[in-house]
C-alpha cells in the first residue's frame, strides 16, 4: 500500500489545500494529512484540534484520507505514518525556493521524497494567511475555504468572535 503524507499548517484549510488532498487521494492508496506546527509562523489562529475537524469535514467524502496532529521532524512523522513520500502544492514561483530547500533537506536527512503538484490557476492566489486576514476584517471568504466548512471558519474569524 502506497501512503503519502500531506503536511502543513492548515490554519485554516483552504480550497487550495482541499484540491491537493483530492488529487493526492486519487494518486495514492492512502493520504495522511499531518497538521503540523511551522516554527517560522506565529502560533495559530485555529487550535490544532479545530484544524483537524475542519479538514475531516472538508475531506469527508474521501475514504482513503486520514488527518493527524504531528510535531517534530517531518521525516520522523513520515516514518511513523508509514509514508514513503510527501506531497506539497506549488502555487506560484515564490513558493519554489523554500519548497526545494525543504524537499532536499528531507531527502538528505531521512530519504523522504517530495512530490510537487501544481495548484490550479483558480486557487493559486489563495493562502490561509489571507483567508485569516480577510475573515478577521469582515471580508467575504466564500470560495476561499471549502464550502462545507465556510460557516464555521467565517464565524470563528468574524471580528466579534469571542474565542
Ligand atoms: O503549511 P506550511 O506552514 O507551509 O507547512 C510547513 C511545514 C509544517 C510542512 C514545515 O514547517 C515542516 O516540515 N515542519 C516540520 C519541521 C521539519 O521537519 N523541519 C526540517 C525540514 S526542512
Amino acid at each position: 500500500m502506497r501512503t503519502v503524507l500531506y503536511p502543513g499548517s492548515f490554519d485554516p484549510i483552504t480550497v487550495g489545500h482541499l484540491e491537493m488532498i483530492q488529487r493526492a487521494a486519487a494518486l495514492f492508496d492512502r493520504v495522511v494529512v499531518a497538521v503540523m506546527h511551522n516554527p517560522n509562523k506565529p502560533s495559530g489562529a485555529f487550535a490544532v484540534d479545530e484544524r483537524i475537524r475542519l479538514i475531516e469535514t472538508a475531506a469527508d467524502a474521501l475514504a482513503n484520507v486520514t488527518v493527524i496532529a504531528a510535531s517534530g521532524l517531518l521525516v520522523d512523522v513520515c516514518r511513523g505514518a508509514g509514508a514513503t513520500a510527501v506531497v506539497r502544492g506549488l502555487r506560484e514561483m515564490q513558493d519554489v525556493p523554500e519548497e526545494l530547500q525543504m524537499a532536499r533537506l528531507n531527502r538528505q536527512i531521512g530519504g523522504v521524497e517530495t512530490l510537487f503538484l501544481a495548484s490550479s490557476p483558480g486557487v493559486s492566489h489563495i493562502s490561509a494567511s489571507r483567508v485569516r486576514e480577510i475573515g478577521r476584517l469582515g471580508g467575504d471568504i466564500r470560495g476561499m475555504v471549502p464550502e462545507r466548512v465556510l460557516d464555521r471558519v467565517r464565524r470563528r474569524l468574524a471580528p466579534d468572535a469571542s474565542t
